[in-house]
């Protein structure tokens, strides 16, 4: 670490590619950088998945982790099939998602409207709204729902890093008093937007105490809203949720 900075180097090197050779420019870049200003607002892009993602000020930065929920929803998103991205913040994921299924409808959805200019500006058919209530009504059920929600514990939001702390929105962070209250509420709403047989990923990072270590689980999680035998299957990164939490939650009656 250098300067209070993990990735020092790494950070110089878009910095100065940022900054084109004008060295005054480079030290405005870098008094920002040294404030905490998120390295994505300051450069205005972010690497993800392989695509360069605009990032405009204020909106979430997209992080590493959830490259691999994007490579897993694209993997089970048809040619010519239909996804939603809830939450979508800059559209990082909806992105991915078009990117690898051009023939496919992505869909995504945020409630903070300069998320849903910042998704459009990378190509997301985007809409502002709380989760599923903003979908067009054409869009009919879908092949995958993905979302990152905010996910941090309201009591933990004043331990977020600085960068967090100082710039970015407690509405992407926080998730209520577990950091749950929206992870629970896309499990309950999302059986009944999705095809027979489709698949949501999410990534939920709880922030637990020190000894908390990711796990990846697959569950499968049954409805009973319309048809017994609709299930969707559910990829969840959490230390929190517990397999009864997260994959046996029935819509509308009791765990099975
Ligand atoms: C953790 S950020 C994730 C953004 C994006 N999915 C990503 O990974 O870069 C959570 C996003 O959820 C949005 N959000 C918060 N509450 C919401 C709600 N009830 N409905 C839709 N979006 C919401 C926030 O505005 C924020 O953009």
């Amino acid at each position: 670490m250098r300067g209070g900075f993990v990735a020092a180097d790494e950070e110089a090197r878009e910095l100065l590619d940022a900054a084109a050779g004008d060295p005054a420019q480079l030290e405005a870049l870098v008094l920002r950088r040294e404030t905490g200003e998120p390295l994505a607002w300051i450069t205005g892009s972010v690497a993800f998945c392989g695509l360069q993602i605009v990032v405009h000020p204020d909106v979430y930065v997209p992080r590493w982790h959830t490259e691999l929920v994007a490579e897993r929803a694209a993997a089970r998103l048809p040619e010519g099939g239909v996804a939603i991205d809830l939450c979508t913040g800059c559209g990082a994921l909806a992105a991915t998602l078009r990117a690898r299924r051009p023939g496919a409808r992505v869909v995504g959805t945020d409630l903070d409207p300069n998320a849903v200019a910042n998704a459009r500006a990378n190509g997301v058919e985007a809409y502002a709204g709380d989760l599923f209530a903003p979908v067009p009504g054409d869009l009919g059920l879908a092949d995958v729902v993905a979302a990152v929600v905010p996910y941090v514990p309201r009591r933990a939001l004043p331990l977020l890093q600085r960068d967090t702390f100082r710039f970015e929105t407690a509405l992407a962070y926080d998730g209520g008093e577990e950091g749950l209250d929206i992870l629970l509420r896309v499990l309950e709403e999302a059986p009944a937007r999705l095809r027979p047989g489709a698949r949501w990923c999410s990534r939920s990072v709880a922030h637990r105490p020190a000894t908390w270590t990711p796990t990846s689980r697959d569950c499968r999680t049954r409805t009973r809203s319309r048809s017994p035998t609709r299930t969707a299957t559910c990829a969840a990164w959490s230390s929190h949720l517990s397999r009864s939490e997260c994959g046996r939650r029935a819509v509308g009656g009791p765990a099975h």
